[in-house]
């Protein structure tokens, strides 16, 4: 298939010693049409003494006055596998470059691999030139100057990495909602809802010739998601347990390294429920259930990070798994804010919304492990929030889930289903023909519910102790900052 443009080398004789030995007595049995494999499969031992092919990039160029040796890497896993060819290739390839390799896998001398592939044909399917390519060879270049280049950056050890976790939590957390019964919501990327009210919206528009004079697209204004809550609670009018896990956009004009004009995020709706609890456990559970999932089949990939990104941070992860997490209302949270001795910038009174360096403050008090905060003051939460009627001051119940090192984590509510207060609020608000939909919901078989929403990115964050949210995304946009 690349015979036009690549370049082909076929091995035929001489390599020194024992390798030569092993080679012809392994080729004899290996004449038969190659098997492809991919690395992962041929570190693992599979195609063990058969003529295979594998496909992939070097990672790395080593030439000796016998041999060759390059490492190849196709995203399979974290290690590459060792190719052993004769030095004399008319083109040596080049860190980076693509190669498809055919010869026999046999088991490797060396401790340092468990096999290796004694190559008898190596093709170079595109090239690399080391001098252009921003990533040098030996070099371990910084998590901040492989950001330079999201077209490139998935070509670096970490950078796959993360890559390779972020799957295998995109799907742990597809088998955790499976596994207990949550059904799975497409819910839409354009909406003509605000569902959070804070007005931090992409308006949604044709561009050019196709945008029509004083008319929207739509016919009315429609923006990117911020959220699939209100489109799972139609769901949840007829599903006891959904979700959906999906991409939402904030027009925030923020450039911490815990925001994202597009991020994911994971929302779970529960019917028949009325108290937060309910709401915790899913988190918990979800929370639990995904990160050992990701410890034990991501275990190289996280170890990375933990080695080399955030040393000490699997301590951490470690330790709190072994704990339950915390629970404190809100107010309780303040009480504790204010008795502290740390100078807080912005003001910790009732009624003030928890800010990062409050955030960061709690969670130390508490152990550092995640805690959540419950019963925030009404005013501080959406119209949806339930209005806890019972409580001396005027809250909601609400909860955040608050983690070392990143902030708040999750955010959900049990939601208002009374009919009466839920239009009185949209009224204040005026938005109650907005909503009037949403008020069908209630007027139409309304059940008390409750639902949440976690950031995935920021999930990924607080278990690799990556810094910046950037670094976790595979194409971060941002304000200023849309590239690709
Ligand atoms: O607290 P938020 O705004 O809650 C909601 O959107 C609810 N409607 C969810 C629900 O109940 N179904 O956002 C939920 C989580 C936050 O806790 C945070 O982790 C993450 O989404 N998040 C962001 N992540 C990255 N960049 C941003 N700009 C984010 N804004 C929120």
């Amino acid at each position: 298939m690349y015979h036009t443009a690549a370049k082909v080398f076929v091995f035929t004789s001489n390599m020194s010693a024992s390798r030569v030995i092993r080679c012809s007595i392994i080729r004899h049995y290996c004449k038969r049409t190659p098997i492809k494999l991919r690395v992962s499969e041929a570190l693992s031992g599979a195609g063990l003494g058969e003529n295979i092919q594998i496909q992939g990039w070097v990672r790395s160029v080593r030439s000796q006055k016998e041999h060759l040796f390059l490492h190849v890497n196709d995203g399979s896993s974290l290690q590459s596998l060792q190719i052993v060819s004769r030095p004399d290739v008319s083109v040596l390839p080049t860190f980076g470059s693509a190669v498809e390799v055919t010869g026999c896998l046999q088991r490797s001398p060396s401790q340092r691999q468990p096999v290796e592939l004694q190559a008898d044909k190596m093709c170079v399917v595109g090239e690399c030139n080391p001098v252009n390519f921003p990533f040098k060879i030996k070099e371990r270049h910084g998590i901040e100057y492989v950001r330079q280049f999201p077209h490139l950056r998935c070509r670096t050890n970490v950078f796959s990495s993360l890559l390779r976790i972020r799957s295998e939590a995109t799907a742990a957390i597809h088998s955790y909602f499976k596994e207990n019964g949550f059904m799975q919501i497409h819910t839409p990327v354009i909406t003509s809802n605000d569902c959070e009210g804070a007005g931090e919206l992409f308006q949604v528009e044709p561009s050019g010739n196709v945008k029509e004079e004083n008319c929207n697209f739509f016919s009315v204004p429609a923006y990117l998601t911020v959220s699939g809550q209100l489109h799972l609670e139609v769901m949840s009018g007829a599903f006891s347990r959904v979700y959906t896990f999906g991409p939402t956009f904030r027009a925030e004009n923020s450039q911490s390294r815990r925001h994202l004009a597009e991020f994911y995020m994971v929302e779970a709706e529960v019917s028949f429920t009325q108290c937060l609890e309910d709401l915790t456990k899913v988190m918990e559970d979800m929370f639990r259930s995904v990160t050992e999932h990701v410890l034990v089949h991501c275990a190289e990939d996280v170890d990375l990070f933990h080695t080399y990104v955030t040393p000490g941070h699997q301590d951490d992860v470690d330790a709190m798994l072994k704990k339950k997490f915390s629970i404190i209302t809100y107010t309780e949270a303040i009480d504790i804010l204010n008795r502290s001795s740390e100078k807080f910038v912005f003001p910790t009174k009732w009624g003030c919304d928890l800010q990062t360096e409050h955030e960061k403050y709690l969670v130390k008090h508490c152990g550092n492990i995640p805690v959540f905060v419950t019963d925030y003051p009404y005013d501080l939460k959406p119209f949806y929030a339930r209005d806890n009627q019972d409580h001396p001051k005027h809250t909601a119940a609400a909860v955040d889930l608050l983690v070392p090192g990143v902030g708040e984590l999750c955010g959900g509510t049990l939601r208002e289903e009374r009919l009466d207060l839920l239009s009185a609020r949209l009224a204040q608000n005026g938005l109650e023909n907005t909503y009037n939909w949403y008020l069908d919901l209630r007027r139409f078989g309304s059940v008390p519910h409750g639902g949440f929403g976690m950031g995935f990115e920021r999930y990924l964050q607080y278990i690799l102790g990556v810094d910046n949210i950037k670094d976790v995304i595979p194409f971060p946009r941002f304000p200023h900052s849309c590239l690709l």
